[in-house]
């Protein structure tokens, strides 16, 4: 792991501490908007309730700093099972669908038990050789973060009352794109990878050496406005343009249109289609990116449109080749990439507990690039690998097109 701060760090004296107050309140900040009612749901097995998101970020520092440090008192010994997510290692813990089903602690509780650690961690802050450790927490903070906004999105969809979340700016879908063009990369030998001087998680490293052909790659996400002509375009009606798994869920799950679109009650295909964000219902704006769609949309969208989504290498090298840098605009949401989530060559997890961070989850998942609205500020970078399941769509994950040269 390479040591720094994330790009929340207030000036001071200490800029550690004064990042790990400013990311933990971030966390709060996020929840303050909710009821305890809304932070206690779960609408999905693959979704948590906001206190349990609260909790176990608490339960990550907890367990890999404070509960190894002398005289560390833990808040409640059953928040170990309570809340860890998937550490092997650290034992049994309570299975990921049921976390809705935990009313007590109360949030009120889980709050005070932030409240412990924090005045807790004020006493390790300074310790040179806790570094690492307390970065990689306040990262992984920064991940359950954006997990709380599409947590609490895919929560407040389930209401037949479509609530918002907050009228912020923040929770507006993501800017108009601007006019597409091709950025043309010319192939070679691309280093790929972190690279260092700043944190990056494990998954990102060993920075090494791939070959790429000469390609081309859009300089924008797809937008709304051209994802509504592939629906027109039958595009959810035509398997010849589906992966097979993902035409099998089409047929499952009934999919007629991203995530959030909101069904017309006719049936018919209106003027200006009305979709679910964090700030409630609102027109869809033709010229954002389309999101909330899976793997299985993305590619078949791209075999509508003739062309095919960038593998993560070529989406990686186009983001930070002089060539393309100043036409390729990314950080609005989550891309899907024709990549598998595999180890990079040369791959080694962090040591200790947070080994099981990454590496274990290396099967049956897709990398995504960029970042998203509800990405906490300088937590993504040019190397960042996202990943999820094919068939995921509750994430803020778009498309972007590449093509051959
Ligand atoms: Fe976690």
């Amino acid at each position: 792991m390479n040591a720094a701060e994330p790009k929340t760090a207030p000036e001071g004296r200490d800029p550690l501490a004064g990042t790990y107050r400013a990311v933990r309140s971030h966390s709060l900040g996020l929840a303050a908007p909710l009821s305890p009612e809304d932070c206690q749901i779960q609408s999905m097995p693959d979704a948590s309730p906001v206190k349990w998101h609260l909790a176990h970020t608490s339960w990550f520092f907890e367990t890999v700093i404070l509960s190894r440090r002398p005289g560390y008192r833990p808040f409640d010994p059953s928040f170990a099972y309570l809340f860890n997510s998937y550490y092997e290692a650290l034992g049994p813990r309570h299975p990921r669908p049921r976390r809705g089903l935990i009313t007590r602690p109360t949030l009120e509780q889980v709050l005070d038990f932030r409240a412990h650690v924090d005045a807790a961690m004020e006493g390790v802050l300074g310790d040179p050789q806790l570094r690492d450790a307390v970065l990689l927490g306040l990262h992984h903070e920064q991940q359950h973060q954006e997990l709380i906004l599409t947590d609490i999105k895919h929560a407040f969809f389930a209401n037949p009352l479509l609530p918002a979340y907050s009228d912020s700016p923040l929770c507006l879908p993501a800017r108009a794109g601007e006019s597409l063009r091709w950025l043309e990369h010319p192939g070679g030998i691309a280093e790929i990878g972190h690279a260092g001087g700043g944190f990056g998680f494990d998954n990102e490293t060993p920075r090494h050496e791939v070959l790429l052909r000469p390609f081309r790659i859009a300089s924008r996400p797809v937008t709304n406005g051209e994802y509504r002509a592939f629906i027109a375009d039958g595009g959810y009606r035509r398997p010849e343009l589906w992966l097979s798994e993902g035409w099998a869920m089409v047929q499952q799950e009934g999919w007629e249109a991203p995530l959030y679109w909101l069904k017309d009650d006719d049936g018919s295909a209106k003027e200006n289609p009305l979709v679910f964000t964090l700030a409630g219902v609102m027109p869809l704006d033709p010229g954002a990116p389309v999101e909330h769609v899976s793997f299985f949309e993305a590619a078949a969208y791209a075999a509508w449109a003739g062309k095919r989504l960038p593998t993560e290498f070529e989406w990686e090298a186009a983001a930070t080749a002089d060539a393309c840098r100043g036409g390729f605009d990314h950080g609005q949401v989550w891309e899907w990439t024709r990549s598998s989530y595999d180890p990079y060559p040369g791959f080694r997890p962090f040591k200790g507990i947070a080994a099981e961070y990454n590496g274990k989850f290396m099967v049956g998942q897709l990398v995504l690039r960029g970042g998203s609205v509800a990405t906490p500020p300088g937590h993504a970078r040019p190397s960042y690998r996202n990943f999820f399941p094919p068939s995921a769509r509750w994430q803020f994950s778009g498309i972007r097109l590449a093509e051959d040269a």
